[in-house]
């Protein structure tokens, strides 16, 4: 059973954390030391699933055996040589992802925030030297809702405050539209000026916001008809999360600009790659951009078992399937605190109207108690993304929990 009492050894370590650590994160109580698979365990010995799954970075389990050994064995080798000389994994890795994706080329970075960067240096710079675009004039259209990271491009294309408030002057050149609406779409993409269309195929951090099944289609049509890139933002749909391999396969669309992060590590290290054409990679030469850890050894490795890890254990097919189990099984919560149950794959959400001064918090609090980690996203959207390697009983147990906890209430 898991205690909801304190111990000494987490208050130990929320202390730290709060004593000398910056404010920039509210977390849920519990203090975690060990993982495995759907698992995660706090200092007291406490067993949790995890439904988060560090923002689906982890949809191939925690500490998977096969990433682990193939990053030990790496790391012992060699970790980091920059791109100042060669090392014998790049190219391998690049290899073997653009064939698999599909693409001319892969640009490495590390954190998903810099691949979104690298995605828009690269649209900017097509829009230069392909489209012929007047120089400083291109503009990138971003959808309303949209969260790419914490930089100042990343804050400067929110419509969040609590992302971009207090953090101006921001980046220019940049246009927000309404989410899901072609229509909004076509009428901004008509300037000539516009360079590139950045689109989750889900919202992830907007509460997993599941657009009209036409609309990923629409957006490529669209961005062909006006010659403009569309960039798809997949660092947290991509890699199995949604039930296939990218989100955008459900639509059978293939962007021009492909953007990963987050689970190409399996949760291990930072990693992240952009994936595009020679047309439109080839526009950054030698020295125009990089970054000292892109492309290391010790990831290339790492990445290169995180995606075999995917494969082989078919996590694309296993999450699709239970993810409709799991969306089913939510709907049959009995609770008007539940107002929404959305989702693909095992990329899911219920929102939570507060009631009797319980909110969405509050049922995470209550499901740690339970045994079951989550987190709520806006006030009143719990994500339920648990790693993609969960099997079915482990997610039927999982949708007891949930059930019981709401309805309990
Ligand atoms: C869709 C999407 N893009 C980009 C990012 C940024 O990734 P990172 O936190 O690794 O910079 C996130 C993070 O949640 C995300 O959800």
């Amino acid at each position: 059973m898991n205690s909801n009492i304190t111990s000494s050894l987490s208050s130990e370590a929320i202390h730290l954390e709060d004593q000398y650590g910056a404010h920039n994160y509210h977390p849920i109580p519990v203090v975690l030391t060990k993982g495995e698979g759907v698992f995660v365990w706090d200092v007291d010995g406490n067993r949790y699933y995890d439904f988060l799954s560090a923002y689906s970075a982890v949809n191939q389990g925690h500490c998977h055996p096969k990433i682990i050994a193939a990053m030990t064995e790496q790391a012992s080798k060699l970790t980091l040589t920059s791109r100042a000389f060669y090392n014998d994994v790049l190219g391998k890795y690049e290899k073997f992802m653009t064939e698999l994706f599909g693409y001319d080329k892969l640009l490495p970075m590390n954190t998903g925030v810099e691949g979104g960067e690298t995605a828009i240096k690269l649209a900017r710079r097509w829009g230069y030297e392909v489209k012929g675009i007047e120089k400083n004039k291109a503009k990138i259209i971003f959808a309303e809702g949209n969260f790419w990271g914490r930089t100042l491009a990343a804050v400067s294309s929110s419509n969040d405050p609590s992302s971009y408030a207090g953090y101006g002057p921001y980046m220019p050149g940049f246009e927000l539209i309404p989410y899901n609406d072609l229509v909004a779409l076509e009428k901004a993409i008509s300037d000539p000026n516009v360079a590139a269309f950045m689109v989750e195929p889900i919202q992830g951090e907007a509460g997993v916001v599941v657009p009209h099944e036409d609309y990923l289609k629409g957006v490529s049509e669209l961005c062909k008809k006006y010659n403009v890139l569309f960039i798809a933002d997949e660092v947290q749909t991509g890699i199995a999360r949604t039930g296939k391999m990218l989100a955008c396969d459900h639509d059978n669309v293939k962007p021009d600009i492909l953007v990963l992060g987050k689970a190409l590590s399996g949760g291990t290290m930072p990693v992240s790659a952009v994936l595009a054409s020679n047309e439109i990679m080839l526009t950054i030469k030698p020295g125009e951009h990089g970054s000292t850890y892109g492309g290391n050894p010790l990831a290339c490795a790492v990445a290169i078992a995180a995606m075999q890890v995917v494969i082989d254990e078919k996590l694309s097919e296993n999450a699709e399937r239970l993810g409709v189990i799991l969306r089913a099984g939510l709907s049959e919560i009995n609770s008007d605190r539940v107002t929404a149950v959305r989702g693909k794959g095992l990329l899911n959400a219920i929102v939570i109207k507060e009631k009797d001064g319980i909110d969405a918090w509050d049922v995470c609090l209550k499901l740690k108690e339970k045994g079951l980690l989550a987190k709520p996203t806006h006030g009143d959207i719990i994500r339920f993304a648990p790693p993609l390697v969960i099997n079915e009983e482990q997610l039927k147990e999982c949708i007891q929990i949930i059930k019981e906890t709401i309805e309990s209430l």
